[in-house]
């Protein structure tokens, strides 16, 4: 389901040197089928021109209180907004919306709406950090407003530090949070997410592999980032992901292992999408195996089985969720895998019907639960089976918080 077609949103661009990504986020937001109506306050035409944001937004750029056609524009564009968006929000539009007061468009129309607003601050590190700006941020948060917050990174003028304006996917991802009804539902959360499939030496150049392409994991790492999440990403694949995700490449089962008890501890939910190896040569050879010695024996040893320590050592606040691939019987075996392995929830795919699991775009699960619900989802894209099993991580912890 796309959340942003046919939605109208409102694009507030404050003054500052970020203002130039806002121009993706317009794009990126249109292009996604939202009606965009954009704001540019006096001090962004400093930065950025209004020609670029009439070409690319739905309708000609909102500019004063005084030169459009309607004498209330502020409250047009604010009654009419399904969300409004701020990015760049600078430290004075942040001060002027947390104290209510209103001096052009943009902090008028913010005044005079009822919609959910997203803010997302760009500044120097030392306006970001100081005391009066991070209060104004509070108050913010405290009504509800959602604030996607600056990235560390390079500044304006070299600096480098927290205050660089979120990347336009996280920005296009909270928005399209606000208009699914899901919001910011992981923020606070830590959540690290295995993808890909393990390989596993038999000497220099040959390893034992699977056909896992990592799309599923990197969907769903990628989702919980949009929905709020702190991301911890263990791969074994070189796929581009979102910015704001922490990314950990491994390659064999046991510095996958290494990995996930680094991270798991910390982590309120840990999602076991790879594909791990559950064999693994004995040793590995030195140098290349030459073929002029004889067709070799490898023998094999068993790897350790990740997610079944994870499910031993599982801290009480976690979530822990598993992958079943399976080829027959799919629901009864994810069920026992799911008892045997401690875990909260079990993702069971039928790794045999068309376009479903390895290396295909689209999946199709069968989410089970500890308690016994059963949510069957059917063939859709892989970040549509992202979102529906963190609806199902979000629904596990809300169920044990009012427990
Ligand atoms: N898994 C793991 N470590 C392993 C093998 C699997 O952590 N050595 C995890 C996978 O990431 C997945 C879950 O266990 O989340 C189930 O994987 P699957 O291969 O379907 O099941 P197995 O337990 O390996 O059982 P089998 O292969 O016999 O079906």
């Amino acid at each position: 389901m796309n959340a942003f077609r046919d939605r109208r949103v409102v694009l507030g661009v404050s003054g500052g040197i970020a203002a130039y990504k806002a121009v993706e986020v317009c794009r990126r937001l249109v292009d996604a089928g939202a009606f965009v109506s954009t704001i540019l306050t006096e001090d962004a035409h400093r930065f950025i021109g209004p020609v670029t944001f009439s070409a690319l937004s739905s309708e000609p750029v909102h500019t004063s209180l005084w030169d459009d056609a309607s004498p209330i524009p502020h409250t047009r564009l604010g009654q009419n907004a399904d969300v409004i968006v701020v990015a760049p929000a600078t430290a004075r539009i942040i001060a002027a919306y947390a104290t209510g007061s209103s001096y052009d468009l943009l902090t008028a129309t913010l005044i005079a709406t009822r919609a959910p607003v997203v803010i997302c601050p760009a500044m120097h590190t030392e306006m970001w950090e100081h005391p009066a700006v991070q209060h104004n941020i509070a108050v913010l948060r405290s009504r509800g407003v959602i604030v996607v917050d600056p990235q560390e990174g390079r500044l304006a003028g070299g600096d480098v530090g927290a205050g660089r304006l979120a990347d336009p996917d996280t920005i296009v991802g909270a928005v399209e949070g606000v208009l699914s009804g899901r919001g910011r539902d992981m923020e606070g959360m830590n959540i690290t997410v295995t993808a890909g499939g393990t390989r596993e030496p038999i000497d220099a150049v040959r390893v034992i592999a699977n056909r896992s392409s990592g799309k599923q994991g990197y969907a769903i790492a990628e989702e919980a980032h949009k929905r709020g999440a702190s991301v911890t990403l263990i791969s074994t694949v070189d796929r581009p992901t979102l910015p704001g995700i922490s990314l950990v490449e491994v390659e064999t089962a046991a510095q996958m292992l290494q990995a996930v008890e680094t991270h798991a501890p910390a982590s309120h939910v840990v999602v076991m999408t790879a594909a791990v190896a559950d064999f693994r040569p004995v040793h590995t050879a030195d140098g290349k195996i030459k073929k002029q010695n004889g067709i070799p024996e490898i023998a094999l040893e068993a790897t350790p089985d990740i997610l079944a320590a994870l499910g031993t050592a599982k801290p009480e606040h976690q979530v822990l969720v598993g992958f079943a691939a399976e080829t027959n019987d799919v629901v009864e075996n994810a069920r026992g895998k799911l008892k045997r392995k401690n875990l909260d929830l079990i993702v069971a795919n039928d790794v045999s019907a068309p376009g479903v699991g390895f290396g295909h775009s689209t999946n199709a699960v069968t989410i089970i639960s500890a308690d016994g619900s059963e949510t069957f989802v059917p063939l859709a894209d892989k970040h549509s089976i992202a979102t529906a099993v963190l609806d199902s991580v979000v629904a596990v912890r809300s169920a044990r918080r009012s427990q």
